[in-house]
């Protein structure tokens, strides 16, 4: 695992981006830092992406990453604009394989031991686990424990704020992602502080 992907893993949290207003993004990033979770994952699902990753990567500190990535042209256009790491929703051979010839970390999302074992031939040993709930969460990851010793997950879809220590207690969890630590309520209300509470109750709860 690369150094990058180790410190996302001690921070142990990943905070999912969806912003559609380009100016929130300094903001947003800097209440995530203040709030002890120094990661951001801007997702492919508004077009303000590029600009954001671009706003957030001005931010000290702050590790910058791209997600919900389903081609390499976006891997490309995300790693131009500062992103330093790739997560994708679905098993995607043609990102992984753009990601791995540039030399740029991927967090690739599987849900099945096939789609795991195929990210493993690859070499990589960090996945995402996604849906994380749907797909019968710690019970899942506990049995993929076994067959996959060596590889470790981020499950995001349905972790929350009343589940992530469950996740969190497996140590085939390497980190959790998600929106509950960007919650839509207060992105939209620009309540920067409240996002800041938001990680700071999250990283208090991690560590007790
Ligand atoms: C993802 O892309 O990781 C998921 O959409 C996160 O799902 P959540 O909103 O349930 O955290």
């Amino acid at each position: 695992m690369s150094k990058q992907l180790k410190t996302i893993s001690e921070i142990g949290l990943v905070p999912l981006i969806v912003l559609e207003d380009a100016a929130c993004a300094k903001p947003l990033g800097e209440a995530l830092a203040a709030g002890g979770i120094p990661v951001a994952e801007v997702t492919f699902r508004t077009d303000a992406c590029l600009d954001i990753i671009r706003a957030m990567k001005e931010i000290p500190n702050l590790i910058v990453g791209a997600g919900t990535v389903h081609t390499a042209e976006q891997a490309a256009a995300a790693v131009h604009a500062g992103a330093t790491y790739i997560v994708t929703p679905a098993y995607n051979p043609g990102v992984i394989e753009w990601c791995l010839a540039h030399d740029i970390d991927v967090i690739p999302g599987t849900v099945t031991p096939g789609e795991i074992e195929g990210a493993y031939a690859y070499g990589i040993r960090l996945c995402k686990f996604f849906p994380a709930a749907a797909y019968g969460g710690t019970m899942t990851l506990k049995a993929l424990a076994g067959p996959f010793a060596d590889v470790r997950f981020l499950p995001t879809g349905g972790v929350s704020l009343e589940n992530m220590i469950d996740y969190l207690a497996l140590p085939n969890v390497a980190a959790i992602g998600g929106s509950f630590m960007t919650p839509e309520k207060l992105v939209a209300a620009q309540d920067w502080a409240g996002i800041t509470d938001t990680c700071r109750t999250i990283v208090e709860k991690m560590r007790s």
